[in-house]
C-alpha cells in the first residue's frame, strides 16, 4: 500500500469505509489511556471502527477503564508500546489505516526524557506510520507550540499561522511548550519528505470529564483552584476546550478528505480571574480564591484567535462553563476532590498582609 499521494483516493475509501463496515478500517491511538487518548478511543469505537490503543503497561489498573468502554470487547486491542521504542510503535501500526499520535508527557519536567518522548517520539511515529502504509496521520500538538512568543502584539488574532518563539521557551524553562513545537515542526517536516497525510489538531488547556481513573495535568490545574490550594491567581490569560470537543476534531479531521495542515480546537480565552469566577459560581462552598498576585499592572486582556476551520468541518464547541462543571464533578466522583467540608482547613491569609 502506498502513502497518501492522492487525497482524493483517500477520501473515497473514507467514505466507503463509512458507508460500508467501519470494522474493516483499523486505526491506532498513541497514548490511549491518558485523558485525550480514552475520549478518543472512546468516540473512535462508537463510530464502529476498529481501534488499536497504544499504552505502556497493559496490566496497569490505570488503562483498565478502556476495556469497559462500550464496543471494546469486540474492537479495541492494546498494544503494549513506548514512543522510544521505535519496533514496538511498529508493531502497533502494522496493518492500520490511520494513526492519532495523542502520546506525549504534558509536564514541564526539564528531564531531557520528556522532550525527548514528545520529539523522538513523533518521529518514531511518522517513521512506523510511513512503513506502515498509513494512509492519514493525526497529531496532537498543544496551544504551547503557538502563543508562547513575547514578540506579538496585543491585538494580534491568532490563527493556524502563528507560533511560538523557541528562544522564549527555553529562556522562560516551558519546556513542554518547547518539545510539543519541535516536535510538531518535525512532523511537519517528516510528513513533507517521505509522503505522509498529516493533520494537526491544537488545542489549549482541555477540561471535561475523565474516563481515566488516575489524574492528568490539566485536570489537576482545576483542582488546586477547587481546593484552595491556589491562594491567587496570576494575572494571565487561559485559552480552554471541552476533551470531547477535541476528541470530536480528531475525528473530523482524520474523516475528512479535504482537511490539512493545522486546526485550532479552542473554546475560548480568558482571564485566570474569570476562569476562578466560573468555578466559585457553580461551587460556592469550596474555597476558590478571588484574589490576583498582581495587584498593580492593568488586567491581561484575553488574546483574539481564529477556531472556525473545525466549525466548518461540523464542530461545535461546547460552552465551557459546562465543561467546568463536568470536570469538577468527574473528580468528586473519580475521588480526587473530597466534599467541600472535608477539606482540611487552611487559613486564610489576608493578600494584603
Ligand atoms: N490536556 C491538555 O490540556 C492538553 C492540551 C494541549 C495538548 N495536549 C496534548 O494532548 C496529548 C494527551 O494529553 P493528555 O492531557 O491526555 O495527557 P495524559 O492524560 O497525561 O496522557 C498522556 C499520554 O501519553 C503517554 N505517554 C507518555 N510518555 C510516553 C512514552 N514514552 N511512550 C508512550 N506513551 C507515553 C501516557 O502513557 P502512560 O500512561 O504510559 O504514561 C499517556 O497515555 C499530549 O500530546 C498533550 O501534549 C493536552
Amino acid at each position: 500500500m502506498s502513502t497518501i499521494s492522492h487525497p482524493h483516493k483517500y477520501g473515497d475509501a473514507i467514505r466507503l469505509a463509512a458507508d460500508h463496515d467501519l470494522r474493516q478500517h483499523i486505526v491506532c491511538v498513541t497514548g490511549a489511556g491518558g485523558f485525550i487518548g480514552s475520549w478518543l478511543v472512546k468516540l473512535l469505537l462508537l463510530k464502529g471502527y476498529s481501534v488499536r490503543g497504544t499504552v505502556r503497561n497493559i496490566e496497569d489498573p490505570k488503562n483498565l477503564h478502556l476495556k469497559g468502554l462500550e464496543g471494546a470487547e469486540e474492537r479495541l486491542t492494546l498494544y503494549k508500546a513506548d514512543m522510544l521504542d521505535y519496533e514496538s510503535v511498529c508493531l502497533a501500526f502494522n496493518g492500520c489505516d490511520g494513526v492519532f499520535h495523542v502520546a506525549s508527557p504534558v509536564t514541564d519536567d526539564p528531564a531531557s526524557e520528556k522532550v525527548n518522548v514528545a520529539v523522538v517520539g513523533t518521529m518514531n511515529a511518522i517513521n512506523a506510520a510511513v512503513k506502515a502504509g498509513v494512509r492519514r496521520f493525526v497529531f496532537t500538538s498543544s496551544i504551547g507550540a503557538v502563543h508562547m512568543n513575547p514578540n506579538r502584539s496585543s491585538d494580534t488574532v491568532l490563527d493556524e499561522n502563528c507560533w511560538s518563539d523557541l528562544e522564549y521557551c527555553k529562556k522562560t524553562k516551558n519546556w513542554y511548550c518547547y518539545g510539543k513545537m519541535v516536535a510538531e515542526l518535525a512532523a511537519m517536516d517528516m510528513a513533507k519528505k517521505r509522503e505522509l497525510d498529516l493533520v494537526v489538531i491544537v488545542p489549549p488547556l482541555t477540561v471535561g470529564p475523565m474516563l481515566q481513573p488516575i489524574l492528568n495535568a490539566s485536570c489537576f490545574r482545576v483542582l488546586t483552584y477547587m481546593r484552595g490550594t491556589k491562594k491567587a491567581c496570576p494575572n494571565a490569560v487561559m485559552a480552554l476546550v471541552d476533551v470531547k470537543d477535541v476528541a470530536q476534531a480528531h475525528v473530523l479531521v482524520y474523516e475528512d478528505p479535504k482537511a490539512s495542515g493545522r486546526y485550532f480546537c479552542i473554546t475560548t480565552v480568558v482571564h485566570r480571574s474569570e476562569f476562578v469566577r466560573m468555578l466559585s459560581e457553580m461551587f460556592p462552598e469550596y474555597p476558590i480564591t478571588n484574589e490576583c498576585e498582581d495587584k498593580v499592572h492593568p488586567r491581561v486582556n484575553p488574546y483574539k484567535f481564529l477556531n472556525q476551520r473545525l466549525q466548518e468541518l461540523g464542530l461545535e464547541y461546547t460552552p465551557i462553563k459546562k465543561s467546568l462543571y463536568e470536570t469538577v464533578k468527574s473528580l468528586q466522583e473519580k475521588g480526587h476532590l473530597p466534599p467541600a467540608h472535608m477539606l482540611p482547613v487552611s487559613p486564610r491569609i489576608p493578600s494584603s498582609l
